[in-house]
């Protein structure tokens, strides 16, 4: 097989004005509010088209090899091709790199990292703050796909976001500007390239809601760059302290009276952050109002769903 070709197609190439009129479509829609129903799938076209590369580079702990450490290994790529091609009633799609997609996410080799999915973010924007010009901070920006929901709101949010990651960062900004050019509405993005756990004071009392889908310690790593959270306090209960709890203390600060604090979190088989988090959340002063459930694309292994707690500073 060729497997030069399968390298250079398996990341999704899709025409420019494609993206654009995905972009606006997708910010004319209205969401219905009362549910999380995925009411859009091809803006996750758009996320992929600024974000694949640097999703498959990281690699979670539900598999062995990250994506792209399959793709550019001769070995690897060829055994993954050999057991697509011996499970053809499981892998029907059009392409061998239709079907390597499809294996990135369903084999216990590869451990994909998750997206949050924009759909759901614009949803719980406009559930909490339906009204203009509201800020929010998303204190783990990720791969840009709470960014993505913020800009394309009617509301014209204004969205702040934290990552450490700087080639992420540097893509967020080029994909902000993006968004920001095609629709020519008045959203604002800001973006700063430092861990959450580091206090900004020109962001005290400017937050009407905070959230985000932080990283679960270790669970998935992103980048070997010292600045992350996981690699800097390598202990669970040290990487809640200096982490979690820092985070938390400097979101409290950054919150307007009233304001609320949302977050995204998921048990997994040796951690269990969401009573962890709820736990330190309330210690810094927000009070719990409620625990939503939230529908996700899983693999078959995962019996976890997504939780979003929703808090408050009052
Ligand atoms: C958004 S989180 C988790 C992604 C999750 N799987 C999801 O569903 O979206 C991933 C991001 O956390 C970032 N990160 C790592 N350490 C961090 C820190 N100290 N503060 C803020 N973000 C951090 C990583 O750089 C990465 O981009």
């Amino acid at each position: 097989m060729d497997l030069e070709n399968i390298r250079k197609n398996i990341y999704h190439s899709y025409n420019e004005e494609y993206l654009k009129k995905i972009l606006i479509d997708f910010s004319n829609q209205t969401l219905d509010t009362n549910n999380f129903n995925i009411e859009n799938r091809n803006i996750n076209k758009v996320l992929n088209s600024f974000f694949e590369d640097l999703i498959y580079k990281a690699k979670s702990k539900n598999g062995k090899y990250s994506p792209k450490e399959i793709i550019d290994d001769d070995n690897l790529l060829e055994e993954a091709l050999t057991y697509i091609n011996e499970h053809k009633n499981f892998y029907q799609q059009k392409s061998n790199e239709a079907n390597l997609r499809d294996f990135f996410f369903s084999s216990s080799m590869v451990g994909k990292v998750t997206n949050f999915n924009p759909v759901i973010a614009r949803k719980i924007y406009e559930k909490y703050l339906p009204y203009e010009n509201a800020t929010i901070f998303d204190y783990s920006c990720g791969f840009g796909s709470r960014m993505l929901g913020a800009l394309t709101s009617k509301y014209n949010y204004h969205y702040i976001g934290v990552d450490p990651y700087e080639e992420l960062y540097k893509r967020l900004l080029f994909f902000s500007k993006w968004i920001k050019d095609t629709l020519n509405n008045k959203a604002i993005a800001e973006i700063f390239n430092t861990g959450s756990e580091q206090y900004i004071s020109q962001l005290k009392e400017k937050v009407d809601l905070s959230f985000s889908s932080p990283p679960y310690f270790n669970y998935e790593t992103y980048t070997s760059c010292n600045t992350q959270s996981y690699i800097k306090y390598n202990t669970y209960n040290s990487w809640l302290e200096n982490y979690v709890k820092k985070t938390l203390e400097n979101i409290y600060k950054y919150t307007k009276e009233n304001g609320l604090h949302l977050v995204n979190l998921e048990d997994t088989k040796r951690i269990k952050l969401l009573n962890d988090w709820l736990d330190i959340a309330t210690k810094v002063g927000f009070t719990l109002e409620e625990i939503e459930t939230l529908s996700t694309r899983k693999r078959y292994s995962n019996k976890n769903s997504n939780k979003l707690l929703v808090m408050r500073k009052s």
